[in-house]
């Protein structure tokens, strides 16, 4: 079967935040959207055809979550890692960053230190910051292009008291898919200091050739992994709220059920469940031609960048639709750097700052979209950068 990616699909007034929060966020409503994390790429027809067909069922009521929604979880894991997922594990969830949160607040004391990552994807900031927890930040250093875990600082930060790290792997927005050493490492470090460690791993699906993304919960039988993850960004259904966290140890899923039984969010809604289960089950072949086509992409992007916007350094992705731009050598700080790019180029991506403050000077591009519209976006910033240079 094939699919057409280059398919323009028109997404705006279809209360989408990528196409119809423009003029909010970024002031005006015709920057081309290059942001939030969702692709514009139709979903896998068959899950489409699935809540088609639970819509002609039209009885809407409370819904359960069935045992074969968590089979096609566990099928899919076996599958695509070889990774022997437990069903008394898996809760459910409808956004990984509620997991993030309701782990938090189960596994912690108000007032207790956890661990974040920067420039990492912002809610785990406020997922520490808003439960009244202490946001400890261990940066990744970039060195050579390339962004690597600082051990060393880490443990400093297990030294200083913090017993909770949230790992994104891969990780959002650097592109790095962590190696099996990097990951053994982080481990070891963990088993020393009982540090547990909450993997956000939404991003696993969505992985270049020549990568493995490899479940850090699989690599252990000592440190306390817990693992979020979901079809969401592998199908392009994040809209439809429906993550899975898989918890082994029984105390927390406890803990953790108590969190999410007083937030009243334990309930299924029958559209997720249906998109979930077939994206699992039937979407495979969709999801190789969509990495086939963003591999693509990122080649046609990765040329445009060199020959086009010298200025510019690709951060190369090793995962996920997101480009981590280096626009350092703009010399703007962060406000200019935002506003000349929505202003003088029309496009609108997300400013690197908000992923802490080592992602000043940089842009996060999202590729997630027809190669025409990645290409116009490009030459309308190199258009927009030799403005600056004359
Ligand atoms: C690393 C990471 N975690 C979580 C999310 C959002 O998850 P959800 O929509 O399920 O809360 C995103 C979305 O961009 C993400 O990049």
């Amino acid at each position: 079967m094939s699919f057409d990616f280059d398919r323009p699909v028109d997404r705006s007034h279809s209360s989408s935040l990528k196409f119809d929060a423009r003029q909010a966020y970024f002031g005006r409503a015709d920057v081309m959207p290059m942001w939030v994390a969702d692709m514009d790429f139709a979903a896998p027809p068959e899950v489409t055809q699935a809540l088609v067909a639970r819509a002609e069922h039209p009885v809407y009521g409370y819904t359960l979550y069935p045992e074969s929604l968590y089979q096609s979880l566990i099928d899919w894991c076996q599958r695509r890692y070889h990774w022997s997922v437990k069903r008394s594990d898996i809760m459910m969830c409808p956004g990984v960053v509620p997991s993030l949160h309701a782990a938090i607040e189960a596994l912690t004391e108000p007032g207790d230190k956890v661990i974040a990552q920067p420039p990492v994807y912002f809610p785990f900031f406020t997922a520490v910051t808003q439960t009244g927890r202490e946001l400890l930040l261990n940066p990744l250093k970039l060195e050579n292009g390339r962004y690597s875990m600082d051990l060393d600082h880490l443990e400093d930060c297990a030294k200083a008291g913090a017993r909770l790290l949230l790992l994104c792997s891969p990780h959002n927005p650097v592109g790095r898919v962590w190696q099996r050493q990097e990951l053994l490492d982080l481990l070891s470090l963990a088993a020393r200091y009982e540090m547990t460690i909450i993997s956000d791993e939404i991003h696993a699906d969505l992985i270049f050739p020549g990568q493995t993304h490899l479940p850090l919960a699989d690599l252990t039988d000592s440190v306390n992994v817990l693992t979020a993850i979901a079809p969401s960004k592998t199908f392009n259904i994040p809209g439809l709220g429906l993550s899975s966290l898989l918890v082994p140890q029984k105390n927390d899923r406890k803990a953790i059920n108590q969190v999410f039984d007083s937030w009243h969010v334990s309930a299924a809604n029958p559209f997720s469940i249906t998109a979930y289960e077939a994206a699992y089950r039937h979407g495979e072949a969709w999801l190789d031609a969509l990495m086939i086509y963003l591999q693509q992409s990122l080649a046609s992007a990765r040329g445009f960048i060199s020959h086009e916007l010298a200025d510019i350094d690709l951060i190369e992705p090793e995962g996920t639709y997101l480009l981590w731009l280096d626009c350092r050598q703009l010399k703007l700080d962060n406000q200019a750097l935002r506003t000349f790019f929505i202003e003088q180029a029309g496009v609108g991506m997300n400013p690197g700052y908000v992923f802490g403050d080592s992602g000043a000077g940089f842009m996060r591009l999202n590729m997630g979209c027809p190669r025409a519209q990645l290409e116009t976006a490009l030459t309308k910033m190199a258009e927009a950068v030799a403005q600056i240079k004359r």
